[in-house]
């Protein structure tokens, strides 16, 4: 059968991580993420209903939004097929905080930092809306990693 319109759609990779003030914390993978304002001021970010990430998220109020580069694909499986309800995902993981106390990946391309102002149910997902407070450029000489190019690699099925 032939793919259905929106699987031909290509979507970059990132890590959303977050911690509440009293010090839990988390990293995740998503590909579901979009500039929703003119300048880059607002983002909103479609987070599974079930996951750790989305329950630290709605009490911290925040999160920053690290753009992966395609040498981090050991990060898929690691962020994105576990869950930190289960696993410290922070265990020899490149990151550092930020003046927040919100983690950041200091491998990745860069990171925008971000606070919530308000959510949709979307299905099995809920949509973050975020403010975006600044962005940050790492690493321009790396490549982004895309959800095609995990394709590529047959690291994602669809
Ligand atoms: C390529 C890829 C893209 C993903 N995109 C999203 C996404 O956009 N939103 C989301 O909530 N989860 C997405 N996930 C799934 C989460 O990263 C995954 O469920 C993770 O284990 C959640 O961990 P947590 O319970 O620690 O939050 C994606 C996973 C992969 C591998």
């Amino acid at each position: 059968m032939a793919r259905r319109l929106l699987k031909y759609k290509n979507y970059d990779i990132h890590s959303i991580t977050t911690a509440t003030p009293d010090g839990r914390r988390n990293a995740n993978i998503a590909m579901w993420i979009t500039q929703t304002a003119m300048g880059g001021k607002m983002l909103c970010v479609a987070l599974d209903k079930t996951d750790y990430t989305l329950e630290l998220v709605k009490e911290s109020g925040i999160l920053n939004v690290n753009l992966l580069a395609e040498e981090q694909t050991k990060l898929i499986a690691r962020l994105g097929r576990k869950s930190g309800r289960d696993t410290d995902k922070f265990k020899n993981l490149a990151c550092e905080t930020d003046e927040r106390g919100c983690p950041y990946l200091t491998e990745a391309v860069g990171y925008v930092q971000c606070q919530v102002t308000g959510s949709a149910d979307s299905g099995d997902h809920e949509v973050v809306v975020c403010e975006v407070l600044k962005q940050t450029v790492l690493h321009p000489e790396k490549k982004v990693m895309t959800h095609h190019f995990l394709r590529e690699k047959g690291l994602v099925r669809g």
